[in-house]
């Protein structure tokens, strides 16, 4: 319950209505393919990933990058507020042999960072769960957990338009990107789910909130439809 003297964000009411949902957990990995190899071939070539590497996954869902990770470092921490999307990546854990994914159920505003820092801090699809003042926040916690040159790798649903695209570019978005059903992909109702009752914002509001939180922004890529966005910042 939340406590009504308490100002700060519980963030566990704000994790996203389908990550309570066990169906929805249990068909995520069919329907998100979160790229992992390539991002970790990215995360070499920046030279912040290798065997005594420590990685800190805020949001891991079911831990597509967690495992990856794992596979080429020394330490994972695999960070949730849900506890059935950490079920699934316990799951995944308990059918491997690898022994250096720490889970943590906990989230941008709770987790607090034991050990030496992290060189890479990966957070994908997760931020825009919080409001624009709690980014802010869970951006500079991020940096705290970074040692200086280590990398944050964000990505997410991050708008690179003026509002008054705002319509056209979501309705572009929502046509080229749905699924007839929930198992084939996102449906229109969960992508309007995800515009109407989340809170992706805009790339000219995110990036600001990045450096102020202590990065450099070594690239930024954003798709051709202009919701999606993908950072590499540098911890000064
Ligand atoms: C769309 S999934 C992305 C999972 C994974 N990163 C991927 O790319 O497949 C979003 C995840 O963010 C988690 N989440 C939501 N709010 C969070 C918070 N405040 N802190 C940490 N994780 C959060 C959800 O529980 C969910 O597992």
């Amino acid at each position: 319950m939340t406590d009504p003297d308490s100002w700060w964000l519980d963030e566990r009411a704000y994790a996203g209505r389908e990550h309570s949902d066990e169906q929805h957990t249990r068909r995520y990995d069919a329907k998100m393919d979160a790229g992992a190899p390539a991002e970790i071939r990215l995360l070499e070539e920046a030279g912040v990933l290798g065997p005594d590497s420590t990685v800190v996954d805020l949001g891991t869902g079911t831990g597509q990058f967690a495992l990856a990770a794992a596979a080429v470092c020394a330490r994972v921490v695999a960070v949730d507020v849900a506890p059935l999307m950490l079920a699934r990546l316990r799951e995944k854990l308990d059918s491997s042999t690898l022994s250096n994914v720490e889970v943590v159920s906990a989230g941008f505003l709770t987790y607090e960072h034991v050990g030496g820092p992290a060189d890479v801090v990966y957070s994908r699809f997760a931020l825009h769960h919080l409001p624009d003042f709690w980014q802010a926040i869970a951006l500079r916690r991020m940096a705290e957990m970074l040692r200086p040159g280590g990398v944050l790798r964000l990505s997410d649903v991050v708008y690179s338009f003026e509002p008054e695209d705002a319509e056209r570019r979501i309705e572009a978005w929502i046509a080229e990107t749905m699924a007839a059903d929930v198992d084939g992909g996102w449906t229109r109702a969960e992508l309007a789910e995800h515009v109407r009752d989340e809170h992706s914002t805009f790339t000219w509001l995110l990036e600001p909130m990045i450096e102020r939180a202590g990065f450099d922004l070594a690239d930024a890529t954003y798709d051709d439809s202009g919701m999606l966005a993908q950072y590499l910042c540098r911890r000064r």
